[in-house]
């Protein structure tokens, strides 16, 4: 059966793979960013253009949040899943930052999923359409990280979202779960990263590999395949095995 996603921070490394990995399965997307040119541009590359719809927003914009899955809905003749991919995580030391500067990656990290997931929820109920909710969190919503408690403590606030989103959704045949990645590397322009922040966070990570945005986004497809139709309220955290301990410690 044909699925709808609709996948916001489309135009971003994260998002971009969700947005290929359900395309491949055959769903169509929704591609949702700021930038319209962004995500028209990656159309142009999917392998399936006419699968494959864009509605830019502002996810920080509680109004263009809501507006976006309205119209997303209206592409494919309705939405059946939705993927909070967008975020920012910018560094400031709590000192230094702004009232403005916290309010925006909460805006953005939390306020935006709440208002796009209880408009679609909304949408689907009134349909009597069951679907699901991914939220991209992040291991820094368990572990807190120096320049980044703006960031940590929206995406703790969106794993608690999720839990509740869950609970609340259940009746509509609604599931909501998220996944938390360890740091995976994107080409990002709204997210870079310093060059010694990437070495000491990798550097004590078991698995043998560095993670890419395609394992974040096969837990994504999993929790929306059929298989997870038991699964709601929970995280996935795919870190390479950078939550179970630090590899990099001698032996005592
Ligand atoms: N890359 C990592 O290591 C990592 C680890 C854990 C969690 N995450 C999370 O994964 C998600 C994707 O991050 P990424 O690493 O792919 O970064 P990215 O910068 O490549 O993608 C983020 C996308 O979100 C979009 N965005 C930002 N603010 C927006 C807004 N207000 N409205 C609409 N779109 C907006 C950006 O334009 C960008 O395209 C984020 O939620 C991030 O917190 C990333």
């Amino acid at each position: 059966m044909s699925r709808t996603v609709l996948v916001t921070g489309a135009a971003g490394g994260i998002g971009g793979a969700i947005a290929r990995r359900f395309l491949a399965e055959g769903a169509d997307v929704v591609l949702s960013d700021r930038s319209e040119a962004a995500c028209t541009a990656l159309r142009e590359q999917l392998q399936r253009p006419e699968g494959v719809a864009v509605v830019a927003a502002d996810v920080a914009d509680a109004d263009s949040a809501r507006a976006c899955v309205r119209s997303a809905g209206e592409h494919f003749g309705g939405l059946d899943v939705l993927v909070n991919a967008a975020g920012l995580y910018p560094s400031r030391p709590l000192m230094e930052m702004s009232d403005a500067e916290w309010r925006g990656v909460l805006a953005t990290n939390l306020d935006g999923p709440f208002a796009l997931s209880t408009e679609f929820a909304r949408t689907l109920a009134a349909e009597g359409r069951p679907g699901a909710v991914v939220n991209v969190t992040s291991t820094a919503g368990e572990r807190a990280r120096r320049g980044a408690a703006h960031y940590c403590t929206s995406k703790a606030g969106l794993t608690m979202l999720t839990k509740a989103l869950a609970l609340e959704f259940a009746e509509y045949r609604i599931r909501a779960n998220a996944v938390a990645p360890g740091f995976v590397e994107v080409d990002s322009e709204v997210n870079p990263l310093g060059a010694d922040y990437v070495r000491a966070v990798q550097a004590g990570r078991p698995w043998p590999r560095p993670g890419t945005p395609d394992d974040v986004a096969a837990a994504a497809a999993y929790l929306c395949s059929a298989d997870a139709e038991w699964i709601t309220g929970t995280t996935v955290t795919v870190d390479g095995g950078a939550g179970a301990g630090n590899a990099a410690l001698p032996l005592a």
